[in-house]
């Protein structure tokens, strides 16, 4: 595996590597736990043995909002660079904020910025304003300097998965965006590098996310409405976690559909950690 942390490293590392093989990439912020290690695995099914698999570990300053945690960001670069190589992974891109934005991040607000539209208005964007125009521009960023075939993405972090696609297609940037499932705990949390910041107590209530999703899940065919009441039921069942939003939409994001195929998406700040889940339901 080879280490790159600045862009002339990593053009010689993809430039010895590929050789006209397929690229795929996996754009991280570090804390690896095995939902970002699902997504390098699936990245090497995609483009085979031959091909070239990239990770790039980037706590990007721009999609945190004042008063988030980005100084508190988990930052365990060692560790994350031995569970890349586990995963077979061919180069990691471990840039500095300099190397990403040269000149700094009063010249990167000044300069051009990728628009996210009205998708990002709603569900996280109402929360984290400016969000997703940084998440947006860090991956338009990094696609330019990876220069991948396909990228790989979680359907954890929903919203940016469906925002991140409509970029690809709308700006025709010519990266397959593939979007993989939510890797969980044994008792149904999905894994996040936030969730050590859990202490014992929300740890425990942290699980209500999940159970409130499996419950809608399960009264699904009876409608929307049954499915939310079985999730807002789960929700009520702990002390300590404060609601955010419980919504179903329909797939895209768009308005819930009467029946068939939607998505479930719900955040909440337990004790003092925000989290996100989503899940799949078929309307009766
Ligand atoms: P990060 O939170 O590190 O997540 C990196 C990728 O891992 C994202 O595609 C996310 O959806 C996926 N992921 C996280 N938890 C997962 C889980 N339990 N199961 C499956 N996939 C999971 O998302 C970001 O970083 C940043 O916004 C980034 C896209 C890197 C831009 O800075």
């Amino acid at each position: 595996m080879q280490r790159a942390d600045t862009r002339v490293e990593l053009d010689r590392a993809l430039a010895g590597r590929t050789g006209g093989a397929r690229v795929a990439f996996v754009p991280t912020m570090g804390a690896l736990h095995d939902g970002h290690v699902s997504l390098m695995r699936c990245a090497r099914e995609i483009v085979g043995p031959d091909g070239a698999v990239v990770v790039s570990v980037f706590v990007n300053p721009t999609q945190f909002g004042p008063g988030e945690d980005l100084d508190r960001y988990p930052r365990t670069l060692e560790t994350d660079l031995e569970a890349c190589a586990a995963a077979g992974v061919d180069v990691v891109f471990t840039p500095s904020v300099d190397e990403v934005y040269p000149g700094g991040l009063e010249a990167a607000a000044r300069g051009v910025t990728v628009d996210p539209g009205p998708l990002a208005d709603v569900l996280e964007g109402a929360s984290r304003p400016g969000h997703f125009r940084g998440v947006l521009t860090v991956v338009a960023k990094l696609f330019g300097l990876v220069r991948p075939d396909v990228s790989v993405f979680g359907e954890k972090d929903y919203q940016q998965l469906a925002l991140i696609r409509r970029m690809a297609a709308d700006l025709c940037l010519g990266v397959d965006v593939v979007g993989a499932p939510t890797v969980r705990e044994p008792d149904g949390l999905a894994m996040s590098s936030r969730n050590r910041y859990l202490d014992t107590d929300a740890r425990l209530d942290a699980v209500a996310l999940s159970r409130a999703l499996f419950a809608a899940r399960a009264e699904a065919e009876r409608g929307a409405e049954w499915a939310l009441s079985a999730a807002r039921a789960e929700l009520r069942r702990t002390h300590l976690v404060d609601l955010d939003y419980l919504e179903i939409t329909a797939p895209d994001l768009g308005p819930a559909p009467e029946h068939g195929p939607a998505r479930m998406l719900v955040a909440a700040r337990v004790g003092s950690t925000r989290l996100i889940d989503n899940i799949a339901l078929d309307l009766g």
